[in-house]
């Protein structure tokens, strides 16, 4: 059975003492989550710090981006093995932002997802469509894109050590919440092409998030889809008590 994770993308908020109070205040309540693992996705500079605010809790610690190359003259990029020199167990990898801000490819959230899983990170490998997109019918031939391009040349069982999120663009940080069926309706396709591209067993393993406007009141209908393994959050990941809300709402 997959467990639900619950993922906190803090994106380019806090700062070092805000970053510390919010490891503090979800290591506190973690305890009281029951149905779900728990991570925080604080930016590069907070990591080791917010690693060691979250000592002695289960709350896992991710990073929002890495650069796939091991080392060498890549000036300001930070590599998957200064994220676990730090603590990081886990990698947001494609996300949204980074494909439409920064111009991330397909082509880059692969290379980056090879190395992540190659340096023993689990990768959170982002897809979503964006508003015209599925306006315009195209939502399933995007994510199948997406999903194709970021993971080409994966083995199965690389595949079945990664996390995949489904961020509908149009839904994050908008208010504007897919509804469960939408949301169910792009993880089961998502499950499809795990089961079509590699096999039933990895299909049936690899744990697919929502993302987008997720919150205490909509977390429960949307994690209790069937194959909506949990939520990577942005806005309500900022607040300890709305976080643990989302976790403790399922
Ligand atoms: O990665 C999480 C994110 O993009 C969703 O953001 O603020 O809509 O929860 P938000």
């Amino acid at each position: 059975m997959r467990r639900t994770l619950i993922a906190g993308n803090w994106k380019m908020n806090t700062d070092h003492a805000t970053a510390v109070a919010l490891a503090e205040g979800v290591a506190k309540g973690a305890g009281d989550v029951e149905n779900a693992d728990l991570l925080v996705c604080p930016p590069f500079i907070y990591l080791e710090s917010v690693n060691k605010a979250l000592a002695n809790s289960p709350v896992a610690l991710g990073a929002q981006n890495m650069y796939a190359q091991p080392n060498g003259a890549f000036t300001g990029e930070v590599s998957a093995s200064m994220l676990t020199d730090v603590g990081a167990e886990y990698v947001i990898l494609g996300h949204s932002e980074r494909r439409n801000i920064l111009g991330e490819t397909d082509a880059v959230v692969n290379e980056k997802t090879i190395a992540a899983l190659e340096a023993g990170l689990v990768p959170i490998v982002c897809v979503g469509e964006l508003l015209e997109q599925r306006e315009a019918g195209k939502t399933a031939e995007v994510i199948e894109e997406q999903f194709k391009g970021s993971l080409a040349g994966l083995s199965a069982e690389q595949v079945a050590k990664l996390v995949i999120a489904y961020e509908p663009v149009w839904a994050i940080g908008t208010g504007k919440v897919a509804t469960p069926e939408q949301a169910e309706e792009v993880h089961a396709g998502l499950r499809k092409l795990l089961a079509d591209s590699y096999n039933g067993e990895i299909a049936d393993t690899v744990r697919i998030l929502y993302g987008g406007s997720v919150k205490p009141s909509n977390a429960a209908e949307l994690m209790g889809q069937p194959n909506v393994d949990g939520a990577l959050v942005g806005g309500a990941s900022l607040k300890a008590e709305d976080f643990l809300g989302i976790a403790l709402a399922l």
